[in-house]
């Protein structure tokens, strides 16, 4: 027990008296007094039977038969696997090595790998099952999923019922992958529509491929679950429990490695319970440039992004994402009087070993700083983790040979009020980028109704009417048979009062996705404006026989139907 508490202190405060001093007594660095906390410490926890290192470091044997290789790795900050550099802010739970630890290695291996006489620690107690304890709900994948033993990675998402009969209030979520020598990272997201549901292939279940999930499935509550080996769970902190409806989907996006031979996995999510109900919710921010374009060949491409804060937050965690073009990573801070504040730094990112890392003290940001990030991308032939041979033009998609730029901030506003209002300001800083990336697309391509939709859609959130007008019009004359380009244009002239173009656009939908209850609940409502009692009753129920569910179209039903009684 004693040594699981220094574990922990050694984890959280890399560095420890005994560590750094031991050996620099002018002494030899024995196994036995130096070589073997670091190693306990720090390696040890994914290098024994079970976890995800392919050999065991447990034993004086096991470390001096790769001594070699792990003075190498260790010295390369290869192992053990920690992207972020130490900088001004603490990482909860760092496991890195500090530079005295990997001299001590050097030192050890230098002078003939000695073992020295006196005790030796002994190795960390490991909590075998659920590492936050018994969980209160379980939930597991209903049948194994096989993973194909040759070929690249797979993303695979499984979408699995939470069942809960009332809502509950969870504090914490902790992932069990089932097989933990192919996981190489995890997303825990949630769905409550349902649509996740029907992507799930029907022909190879369980779940389905892909790196993109449906807008429908996201973390809740501003967590960030996120899973990688070695990855150490926590609680949320007081007040900040988040609430989990009936019907909702488990949506869990897994990144795989595939071995050589044929991999079985079943993973199962553990949830953990509170009375207490959230007093606060922390709002997930995700700066996430959507412009790149980076030529072949380019060795220092650069792309950014920026947000101004509207109101005090507090930065809980930060996670970073992009493929494997992606060398140099920041994020920071500008605070109102200037001063310039370093969140995170990865000199050298590896695809296969992203998180997200949690501050070890919450940052604190007054309103009107600014939010930044800057990630540099190596897409010659020289950077190692290229996919493409010959190097070619990557811009921004979803696929592994595509790019991302995206940095997430966990952050806590102070209260409800100021989280809605920087909600509702962040909305409008993605709809820019949005529009800027689709502008971009359909300069490059005239023709590309989806881009023309997506900016048109996000121009009339941004309530910029004629450029929003000018490209659902395009859209639909360049793609007759696109569903959502008329949907968004009918939605753009029903705001407008413009009836007859909005009703043409509504029936334009239903003939082309007879399943669009939207349509038909907005055909409805046109109807009604006109005082067309009938017309609007037939399209309002056609709307309730597609979706039962659609509270706005039940509520202007009553409406029609409260009215013709009064008539009669
Ligand atoms: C978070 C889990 C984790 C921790 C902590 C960890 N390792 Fe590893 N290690 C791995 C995995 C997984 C591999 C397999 C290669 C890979 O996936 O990158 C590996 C591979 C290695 C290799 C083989 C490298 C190669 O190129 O094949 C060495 C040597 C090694 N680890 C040493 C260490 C040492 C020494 C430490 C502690 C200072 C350590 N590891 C800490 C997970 C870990």
């Amino acid at each position: 027990m004693r040594f699981l508490i220094f574990a922990i202190l050694c984890s959280a405060w890399s560095g420890t008296a005994r560590e750094v001093t031991a050996g620099e007594d002018g002494n030899a660095p024995t196994f036995n007094r130096d070589i073997a906390p670091i190693v306990f410490n720090h390696c040890s926890g994914c290098h024994r039977p079970g976890q995800s290192a392919p050999f065991n470091l447990l034993t004086y044997a096991d470390v001096t038969k790769r001594a070699k290789q792990i003075r190498e790795v260790v010295e390369k900050r290869i192992m053990p696997p920690w992207l972020p550099e130490k900088g001004s802010v603490p990482f909860a739970n760092d496991r890195s090595l500090s530079s005295q630890q990997i001299s001590l290695i050097r030192r050890w291996v230098e002078n003939g790998l000695q073992e020295g006489v006196g005790a030796r620690p002994e190795l960390p107690h490991w909590n075998e099952g659920w590492q936050l304890g018994t969980p209160d709900l379980i939930v597991k994948l209903s049948q194994p999923y096989v993973l194909k033993p040759e070929g690249k990675d797979v993303y695979r998402n499984f979408v699995i019922p939470i069942p809960v009969s009332a809502r509950k209030f969870v504090k914490g979520v902790e992932l069990s992958p089932g097989n933990s020598k192919v996981v190489h990272h995890a997303f825990i997201n949630i769905d409550t529509t349902g649509y996740s549901r029907k992507r799930v292939d029907k022909d190879e279940p369980p779940g389905f491929d892909g790196m993109a999930l449906p807008e429908t499935a996201a973390m809740p509550g501003g967590q960030s679950l996120s899973w990688q080996p070695g990855k150490m769970h926590s609680f949320a902190g007081p007040g900040l429990a988040w609430a989990l409806e009936p019907k909702t989907d488990l949506v869990l996006q897994l990144h795989l490695h595939p071995t050589g031979k044929p991999e079985t996995l079943q993973p199962s999510v553990g949830f953990f319970f509170t009375d207490e109900p959230p007093t606060n919710t922390p709002f997930r921010l995700n700066l996430n440039p959507l412009n790149l374009d980076i030529p072949a060949e380019a060795k220092d491409y650069v792309v950014e992004d920026r947000y101004v804060v509207p109101v005090d937050i507090r930065l809980l965690s930060v996670l970073p994402h992009a493929h494997y073009l992606a060398r140099r990573m920041e994020g920071y801070a500008v605070l109102p009087d200037g001063t310039r504040k370093d969140l995170l730094l990865i000199k050298d990112w590896d695809f296969n070993w992203q998180g997200d890392y949690q501050y070890a003290i919450p940052v604190e940001l007054p309103r009107g700083s600014t939010l930044a990030m800057k990630f540099t991308y190596d897409n010659s032939t020289g950077n190692p983790h290229n996919p493409n041979h010959p190097p070619k033009r990557v811009r921004y998609g979803l696929q592994t040979t595509d790019e991302m730029a995206e940095l997430w901030f966990q952050v806590l506003p102070r209260n409800l009020t100021e989280r809605n209002l920087l909600g509702a300001d962040f909305a409008k800083h993605l709809a820019n980028l949005t529009v800027e990336y689709n502008e971009a697309v359909v300069k490059e391509n005239p023709n590309d109704a989806e881009a023309h939709t997506r900016a048109g859609r996000d121009q009339i959130f941004l309530k910029q009417v004629p450029q929003a007008m000018a490209h659902l019009e395009t859209a639909v004359r360049v793609a007759p048979d696109y569903d959502r380009a008329w949907y968004e244009l009918g939605y753009l002239n029903l705001g407008l009062d413009r009836l007859p173009e909005a009703q043409h656009a509504f029936e334009s939908v239903v003939r082309l996705n007879p399943l669009d209850y939207q349509a038909e609940g907005n055909l409805g409502n046109i109807c009604m404006r006109r005082g067309d009692l009938e017309g609007a009753e037939s399209h309002l129920r056609a709307a309730l026989r597609i979706n039962p569910q659609d509270a706005v179209a039940r509520q202007n039903l009553d409406l029609v139907l409260n009215a013709k009684a009064r008539k009669r």
